[in-house]
């Protein structure tokens, strides 16, 4: 089994995620979120609220609906644009997505390419379908979903296909209420939706999926000036291979000082090793149709063979405001020291599923005797485990008592069931780093094993400082640091 069975077979075992519907055969792009997912996925969303949210006194999460009117999409250019290449088997008539079998075949990156010229790539490399067969001609398809609303399903409406259109849309409410200032921020946590041809890469390409993504309105006369640049400048950014010096890009600083705070919400709080991260800029053809200065940040997963966009950094210019304004004919314009402009934005864009999956990847060991995930406390679904060494003698009362102590302060999962090596290796398997036990000398002395789930070595600790171990343990404290290994 590859690297990709392995994981999809651990997630789906131990909750982390599985098809949506699976009972009923499940169709290719949804998945559940078991309670695993849900715990690590809930983690990097309020990682990434707590990081982002902070860069700016005036940036803050709205909420909005997941499905938008029509209009919405024919301004802001999703109709005409939003389209992925299909071609079609000749005889099975299966579709694929165009660019995939091209950059599957050739490495070519295709995928802004327009229909022509992946239909010359396909005949000058002469691919074919998976399955053998001709491919016929490629044809553009837009990947939103749309909604008959109402009784009788007079009104047509959108699942967005991104959640940056909401902020847009509630631009001139939050302006006004949040005291006509720039920059601001307005950041939405919450589901798209795209209609993808054939999402083949299982957790990668979804069509139901959950972004987190924070535009920043600014002046566009302010995109040189970043008022805390000294902190910024000397920080190095890795650019494909490359680490480059901030102040040497040839890039706006305002824009550069968000690449340095999202190259450190990765290395710094989600712990991605440095050579599996890298900044890429998309060239003219491969960039959004909205964007101007186009960044993509991506992780090396060897479970895709490869390095794979997990978020971009999107300079949007006043592209958005300016077509909603027309579409809607509201005024977006602001005042700022008494000249009327249209705020440009920047767009911090991240595929909130992937980030998920590049976690599983990046963290996923294999070791002799045993599988595990060696997240670290920022990420890992279950920080700390409970268990009675057997299931009698008193130690299962006991062992909940502690699991009670721990559970307000900690991600605690409690387990009795079977023997304590099968438990520890379980734990393993979802990346808990402590293991607390409980045996017959807790009952005489009132201490608990800790077992550290990388070295497997553990400490005797004292139940009643227990929490102050774990604290400093779970801050990256070594166990020999906190008591004799036994
Ligand atoms: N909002 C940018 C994107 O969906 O990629």
């Amino acid at each position: 089994m590859n690297k990709s069975d392995n994981l999809f077979n651990l997630a789906g075992k131990r909750g982390f995620f599985f098809p949506s519907a699976e009972i009923y055969g499940s169709k290719a792009g949804f998945w559940t979120y078991g309670h695993l997912g849900t715990l690590m996925k809930r983690k990097w969303e309020n990682l990434w609220r707590n990081f982002f949210l902070k860069l700016g006194e005036n940036y803050f999460e709205i909420e909005d609906c997941n499905i938008l009117p029509r209009e919405v999409f024919q301004s802001s250019g999703h109709l005409q644009h939003f389209n992925d290449p299909i071609v079609e088997s000749v005889k099975s008539k299966e579709k694929f997505r165009a660019d995939e079998l091209i950059e599957e075949k050739t490495g070519i990156k295709a995928e802004e390419f327009d229909a022509g010229q992946l239909d010359a790539l396909i005949k000058k490399h002469n691919i074919k379908a998976p399955n053998g067969e001709n491919l016929g001609k490629v044809q553009m398809f837009n990947m939103m979903f749309d909604l008959k609303v109402g009784a009788f399903g007079k009104d047509i409406m959108m699942l967005r296909p991104e959640t940056a259109q909401s902020a847009y849309l509630s631009f001139k409410r939050e302006f006004n209420a949040l005291r006509e200032k720039l920059p601001f921020g307005l950041a939405v946590v919450g589901k798209a939706f795209r209609n993808e041809i054939s999402p083949r890469q299982g957790f990668y390409r979804l069509r139901e999926f959950t972004q987190a993504e924070l535009q920043i309105f600014f002046n566009e006369n302010e995109m040189d000036k970043c008022k805390d640049w000294d902190l910024v400048k000397k920080y190095k950014i890795k650019i494909n291979d490359k680490k480059i010096l901030a102040s040497k890009l040839k890039l706006p600083k305002f824009y550069v000082y968000h690449m340095v705070q999202i190259q450190k919400f990765y290395l710094d709080l989600l712990k991605i090793p440095k050579d599996k991260f890298r900044f890429r800029e998309l060239n003219e053809k491969e960039k959004a149709f909205y964007n101007k200065i186009h960044y993509d940040i991506e992780l090396k997963l060897d479970s895709l063979k490869g390095w794979k966009e997990v978020a971009g950094l999107h300079y949007r210019t006043d592209y958005d405001l300016t077509n909603h304004q027309k579409g809607s004919k509201e005024k977006l314009e602001v005042n700022i020291d008494g000249k009327k402009i249209i705020p440009h934005v920047l767009e911090l864009s991240f595929g909130v599923d992937r980030n998920v999956w590049g976690l599983i990847d990046i963290f996923y060991k294999e070791e002799k005797e045993r599988t595990l995930f060696n997240f670290n406390k920022n990420v890992a679904p279950v920080e700390v485990a409970v268990f009675p060494l057997v299931n009698k003698d008193k130690l299962p009362d006991k062992a909940m008592e502690v699991y009670d102590l721990l559970k307000d302060d900690f991600g605690v999962f409690y387990d009795c069931k079977g023997s304590i090596g099968r438990m520890y290796r379980r734990m393993d398997e979802v990346g808990c780093l402590a293991m607390i036990t409980i045996d017959h000398e807790t009952l005489k002395n009132k201490t608990v094993t800790l077992r550290d789930r990388d070295s497997m070595k553990q400490i005797r600790v004292k139940i009643n400082k227990l929490k102050d171990v774990l604290d400093k343990f779970l801050d990256g404290e070594k166990l020999s640091k906190l008591g004799k290994v036994i």
